[in-house]
């Protein structure tokens, strides 16, 4: 029997993630687009990994119950890493909420629910989650803590209550550092922890699609304006993560960081602020 790791989401920052950590373990990588689970699987066998590509919808708890289940069929879940998920211009309102929101808040529960003791996982937010100013001390404690099939019927959540995909985006990426801090204390009472990283512009083909999409000059102004200058890359996040992941991140649980070249400081203080 092997450590298992579940890699939801194979993209560039799932996969640099799952490269830092996994060697050793086995690897199941889960995503709606099974050739992009088979593309990553493939290049990290290549190199020495243990990796195993199937189908996951991130928004179907069936869907994730069964990854877990085959997870399980090679050993302990020791390490989860969620980065799947979709952008502002790529979905829908509803297509956002229903993945990036709902879906991220399932994953973290059912594998909350096996996670092995000394067990690390992170989930991928966005610095975007923190340009959007904050919500009430009630409307965060309702994303935190409302059952998860629940969700999607708060008022503050529904389609109509939503100004825009950017919006959608923005609350669901809000919901996902509460949430973290809210398994951060179901996780350990199983002796795992759980973090959240808020990544500004990564360089990413979901990241390109936002450069080509409506709101492309308003991505290239903020990372040439940010103090870093440039866009950032999916190793950096990798980083990170190997900090939160490893032994030298065992004091830190429930927690969000956010890695985006200072496009954030820019925003509330410097050249970005908007007019
Ligand atoms: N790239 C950036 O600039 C950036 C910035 C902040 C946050 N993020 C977040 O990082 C995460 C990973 O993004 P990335 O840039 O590596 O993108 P990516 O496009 O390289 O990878 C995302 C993967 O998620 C998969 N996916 C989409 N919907 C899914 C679903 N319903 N179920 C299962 N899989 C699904 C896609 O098929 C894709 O393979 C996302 O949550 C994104 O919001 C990215």
């Amino acid at each position: 029997m092997k450590q298992v790791m579940i890699l939801a989401g194979a993209g560039q920052i799932g996969m640099a993630i799952a490269r830092r950590v996994g060697y050793g373990m086995k690897i199941i990588v889960g995503d709606k687009n099974k050739g992009n689970a088979d593309t990553i699987a493939d290049t990290m066998n290549k190199a020495g990994f243990d990796c195993l590509a199937v189908e996951m919808e991130l928004s179907s708890r069936e869907s994730i119950k069964r990854v877990i289940a085959k997870a399980q069929e090679y050993g302990d879940i020791t390490m989860l890493v969620n980065a799947a998920g979709v952008s502002p211009s790529q979905a829908s309102i509803e297509a956002i909420l229903k993945v990036d929101l709902y879906g991220t808040a399932i994953l973290l529960e059912e594998v909350g629910k096996v996670i092995a003791e000394g067990g690390t996982g992170v989930t991928i937010s966005s610095q975007s989650g923190h340009r959007m100013p904050a919500l009430t001390p009630e409307q965060d404690r309702l994303l935190a803590l409302t059952p998860t099939e629940e969700l999607l019927s708060l008022p503050m959540l529904r389609p109509e209550n939503i100004e825009n995909t950017l919006h959608a985006y923005q609350m669901a990426k809000r919901c996902n550092v509460k949430r973290v801090m809210a398994e951060a204390v179901r996780w350990g009472e199983r002796g795992a922890r759980i973090n959240s990283i808020s990544p500004g512009i990564i360089v990413t083909p979901l990241a390109i699609d936002e450069f080509n999409g409506p709101r492309g000059d308003f991505y290239k102004n903020m990372f040439a304006k940010c103090p870093a200058g440039r866009p950032g890359t999916a190793d950096e996040v990798a980083n990170v993560a190997e900090l939160l992941m490893r032994p030298q991140g065992a004091f830190i649980t429930g927690a969000d960081f956010l890695i985006d070249g200072g496009a954030t400081a820019s925003y509330f203080y410097g050249p970005l602020q908007p007019k």
